[in-house]
């Protein structure tokens, strides 16, 4: 099988495993993991933040980051398409108790700045505060495009003059950084706080970080215990999650490189059309310009052929490259999907 449904279904490679097995270990609810210590202090080096916790997963950071920095009542910016409003079952209003006012996201995986302005609210009687602004990087709705830094840089200027946070999604942050060619912690420095995975295309079989000033890590660390988040001997998650950022962050490029041979070869089989401009990290999104085949038969017979792939919106495949899948597989998920498109 060439498993290109998600970089979620990477297992981790024999030399991270051999980490978990030798992690030092202790009770990270007491402060006393060292291999939990190392991890947070390493993230935070890593996105240049004061301090930095461990979740269980990019869903969990998620929802401790609207916990933390939102009280009930506030209302999010955030973009339409975005991971927190469409794939995490209402958690922000029904845990958190916000509400979002969303905003197309553009090619850029940014807003429209001027509208973002004019959507932050200002508290007064009857409207809902304003009280953080969302966003995601790599913005993986639209195959995992990548926030330029000046856009960016606008984002976190109009916080300011409105004395808002901002919060990156940063669940593919290691693979914005290496196409953009900047340390993690360049992006870093437009936001208040991050979180990144460590599971996805860092292959670590799960966890995720969330970045931040240390009161604000410090209260959420509360709120993760709220939400029965807290572990024990986590060392042996962290173990794997220290492998994967020293290490697996050093491949990624190999993955955006395999993605954009996939999206070339896709885009010249007749019937399929892929944007080559939004291919820029490591997923690439298909649309089938043709009606001799549904999406979902589509699906369907590549699974036969041995090539898994996901639906997407309306039309559209979704394919993703990672760390298991090599240049020999996409060549040969290529011929897949063109023998499929002639049946
Ligand atoms: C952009 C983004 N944010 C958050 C998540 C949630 O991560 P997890 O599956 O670890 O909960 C995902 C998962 O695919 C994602 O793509």
């Amino acid at each position: 099988m060439i498993d290109l449904r998600s970089d979620t279904v990477t297992l981790p490679p024999p030399e991270m495993m051999d980490c978990i097995y030798r992690a030092e270990l202790g009770d990270d609810l007491y402060g006393e993991d060292p291999t939990v210590n190392r991890l947070q202090e390493l993230a935070a080096q890593v996105t240049g933040k004061e301090a930095a916790l461990l979740t269980t997963s990019g869903t969990m950071s998620n929802i401790l980051a609207f916990m933390t920095h939102c009280r009930h009542g506030d209302e999010v910016v955030v973009g339409e398409g975005h991971h927190a409003v469409i794939y995490e079952l209402g958690a922000p209003a029904a845990i958190a108790g916000v509400s979002f006012r969303s905003l197309p996201v553009n090619g850029m995986a940014s807003y429209d700045i001027e509208l973002l302005e004019q959507v932050i609210r200002t508290a007064d009687l009857f409207e809902p505060p304003t009280g953080l602004i969302w966003t995601e990087n790599t913005f993986a709705g639209d195959g995992g495009i990548v926030m330029p830094q000046s856009e960016l840089a606008k984002i976190s200027d109009v916080a300011k003059k409105h004395s808002l946070p901002v919060f990156m999604d940063g669940a593919r942050l290691f693979n914005a950084a290496v196409y953009l060619g900047v340390e993690v912690s360049e992006i870093c420095q437009y936001v208040d706080t991050v979180a990144f995975c460590l599971s996805k295309g860092l292959s670590a079989p799960l966890g995720s970080v969330l970045c931040g000033p240390a009161d604000f890590i410090a209260e959420a660390r509360r709120n993760r215990q709220k939400l029965g988040g807290g572990q024990r001997q986590a060392g042996i998650i962290a173990a794997a999650g220290i492998y994967a950022i020293e290490k697996m962050s050093l491949r990624l490029e190999e993955d955006h490189q395999n993605a954009r041979t996939l999206a070339e070869g896709l885009a010249e089989i007749p019937g399929l059309a892929v944007d080559l401009s939004a291919v820029q990290t490591n997923i690439v999104v298909v649309e089938l310009a043709s009606d001799h085949l549904t999406q979902a038969e589509l699906v369907e017979r590549l699974g036969k052929r041995g090539v898994l792939v996901v639906p997407w919106t309306k039309g559209r495949i979704r394919l993703v490259t990672h760390y298991g899948v090599e240049e020999q597989d996409i060549e040969k998920a290529v011929q897949a999907i063109s023998d499929v498109m002639k049946e």
